[in-house]
């Protein structure tokens, strides 16, 4: 308790006359930053942000399938969140002759909802402060039990905070029957694509729609044709009045990772190694996975989602290559690691010794990366998992493969292995002997690829066996896989810092900054908890001379529109609205022009889990859903600032449009209460 008070005393008595927009807060402790919060516009109180005694925002946001943030909008669990986000379940439900991510989809009642396989959100029940508990002794799996025994369908999990100066409690209700509603077609909900993706000024409308269902009490409960609507203790409203450059926002939602503490060794490792290995590893999978999908269009569908996934993060790591560079972080780490020493000599060990961890474990986490980049992308490695598993019976395995093999094309995996076991060759240095002696015999790594495939009979579902797959060469290659994956487990943490042996430094190394940068304010790092961020909207400097207006419009959708390429060519239903300016109630006087709004940017700290999340006024109404942020602020994981870095929001007013014009689900419109 007393270290904990010790925090808060310091949260609380920063002089806060002006706080920049930064930081990532708990919602529990949001009253430490309300003041600054009101003083930028926002018109709630910190118990409309979180309470446990009453009905509060915090009920109506939900993480979605594990790593997205989603919203309530009606009193009948009607849910927002991205398009990219509920792209997963789309793809899955989607086949050629139902194809949702080219067509879109609009159930017409509730009765044409669409059951997502898998998908599950998670609605926080309340968090708390349990540092205490640990230092007693009680262990994580104790506290998680107890809480998990409280309530039917409750999920809880045990974070640190502050790498690990305090530690919380989450629990959550956890439901498991989630259905589609609607989503637009790709070429609205992913509008540009890769090509636009991390990118302002930007025209996706990365929007869809689901709904929860619980059981008659409101429970979670698996999915069940009796299952009802869920009822939420509380939902958004939605508001249609827009926003304007200066307008305080607020985002609440789930970002998943930053690391805003690390050393100049950390910025290092990340610049100058990891982001540029792991970007020319995913160009490489990239190019191959690209060409197979610009041969088919099955091959198209079978891989987006992979090659949507992979791509986020290869275009994200260039921009924070960039985004570093440009603001200096690493010079700027260095001079505030100096100041630190130079004022805390007594503690000036800290940093040593997080140097030395860091050089210490720094070939491990490569290995690690590499391996992840690698040799865990060959997926018919997968198959071998499933017929090995022993939590499934021999019919489950069937299914498992059969969902496997429905997004598979073995060719493609050939020259995904190829690359990547010479790429594995080339850089790593935790190599098996197994898998030396392999490459070995087969004149090299690639010369074994090659062999690997034209001996394996997994390659199509019809060579899937569970009685002989063990004489599969490709079991082989899983156990000569098997001792690097052994050897790197030490180094298998979110990011290099979170090692044990660097992250015991960086816990009272962050305690003496609390101590001693009374000016900072201190924020605990993402980690996929609940939290709030705010800001303003505003535009920005992009380059010298090159002014980014905030909000962009449907004038700059026709303007990109080629029916030509997949991800330019909008809905007709889009053009002839355009053509008649039959923009209904969306219609608005913007940038010069009756148009309709479509994207704007704010200063709100996010981060990747942050997609989805609501995006709301002073009132804490819903103006926008948060899905991206621009290509040098992805950098705002390791230094947030505020004239660089913008998160990129789908307005509103555009979601309605698209529902409206382009899909025709007005019901859908009236559930909202718009
Ligand atoms: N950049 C956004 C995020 O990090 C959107 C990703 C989905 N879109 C894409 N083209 N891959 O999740
Ligand atoms: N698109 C990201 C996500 O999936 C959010 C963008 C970001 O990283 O800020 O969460």
């Amino acid at each position: 308790m007393k270290r904990t008070l010790l925090i808060i005393a310091l949260l609380f008595a920063t002089t806060f006359s002006a706080f920049a927009d930064k930081g990532m807060w708990l919602p529990s402790l949001i009253s430490s930053r309300i003041k600054d919060m009101k003083s930028k516009g926002f018109k709630l109180s910190a118990e409309d942000i979180y309470s446990i005694n009453q009905a509060s925002l915090k009920d109506a946001v939900v993480l979605f399938d594990g790593g997205c943030t989603g919203e309530i909008v009606s009193e009948k669990g009607l849910l927002l969140t991205n398009h990219h986000c509920g792209y997963d379940a789309i793809q899955a439900l989607s086949s050629v002759e139902n194809d949702y991510l080219t067509n879109g989809y609009w159930a017409q009642s509730i009765a044409e909802e669409l059951p997502c396989r898998g998908l599950k959100v998670d609605i926080l029940v309340r968090m708390e402060e349990v540092t205490d508990r640990l230092a007693a002794g009680e262990t994580k799996a104790d506290i998680i039990a107890k809480a998990e025994a409280e309530g039917v369908g409750y999920r809880a999990t045990v974070e640190s905070m502050y790498y690990g100066n305090i530690a919380y409690l989450f629990i959550y209700r956890q439901y498991s029957d989630v259905r589609l509603v609607g989503t637009p077609p790709t070429t609205i909900g992913k509008f540009g694509a890769d090509n636009d993706n991390w990118i302002w000024p930007r025209h996706t409308g990365d929007f869809s729609v689901f709904r929860i269902y619980a059981n008659e009490n409101n429970e979670p409960a698996e999915y069940s044709p009796a299952n009802k609507p869920y009822k939420p203790a509380r939902h958004f409203k939605i508001s249609t009045e827009g926003i304007n450059e200066g307008d305080f926002t607020m985002i609440y939602g789930f970002p998943g990772n930053t690391q805003e503490y690390i050393t100049s060794d950390a910025v290092e490792y990340i610049a100058e190694t990891s982001d540029p290995t792991k970007i020319a590893l995913r160009t490489q999978r990239l190019d191959i996975i690209g060409a197979a999908q610009a041969q088919s269009p099955a091959v198209r569908i079978q891989y987006a989602a992979k090659h949507a996934n992979i791509a986020n993060a290869w275009k994200k790591w260039q921009g924070e290559v960039k985004g570093i560079n440009r603001l200096g972080t690493y010079s700027k780490k260095v001079a505030y690691e100096e100041r630190f020493r130079k004022e805390n000599p007594e503690k000036a060990y800290l940093l040593d010794s997080l140097a030395a961890a860091y050089e210490r474990n720094r070939e491990g986490y490569f290995n690690y990366e590499l391996y992840t980049e690698t040799l865990r992308g060959i997926e018919l490695q997968q198959v071998v998992n499933i017929a090995r598993s022993t939590r499934l019976s021999d019919e489950q395995k069937m299914a498992a493969a059969e969902l496997f093999y429905k997004d598979f094309v073995v060719a493609v995996d050939r020259d995904l292995a190829k690359a990547m076991l010479k790429a594995y060759a080339e850089m790593g240095t935790f190599i098996s002997a197994e898998l030396k002696a392999l490459f070995e015999a087969h004149g090299g790594a690639e010369g074994y690829a090659e062999w690997l495939y034209d001996n394996t009979k997994l390659g199509t579902i019809e060579g899937f066996d569970l009685a002989t797959i063990e004489s599969d060469p490709v079991a082989a290659f899983v156990d000569a896989v098997a001792p690097i994956q052994q050897r790197i487990r030490p180094y298998t943490y979110r990011n290099f810092s979170n090692i044990p042996d660097i992250e015991r430094w960086f816990r009272p190394y962050v305690k003496a900054l609390m101590e001693w940068d009374k000016k900072r304010a201190f924020f605990p790092d993402a980690n996929l908890t609940l939290r709030v961020a705010y800001g303003k909207v505003a535009g920005y400097e992009y380059a010298d001379g090159e002014y980014h207006l905030p909000q962009t419009t449907l004038e700059g959708i026709i303007a990109k529109d080629n029916p030509d390429i997949y991800d330019y060519n909008v809905p007709q239903s889009l053009r002839d609205a355009y053509a008649k300016k039959d923009y209904g109630r969306w219609g608005v006087e913007l940038n010069g022009k009756y148009t309709v709004p479509v994207c704007f940017i704010a200063t709100n700290h996010t981060t990747g889990g942050n997609s989805g999340s609501p995006v709301l006024n002073k009132y804490g109404e819903l103006v926008g859903i948060n899905f991206d942020r621009t290509w040098l602020s992805t950098m705002s994981d390791i230094e947030f600032d505020e004239t660089l870095c913008r998160n990129i929001i789908c307005d509103i007013r555009y979601v309605l449009f698209v529902i409206d014009k382009v899909g025709g689900a007005k019901w859908i419109i009236e559930e909202m209460g718009v």
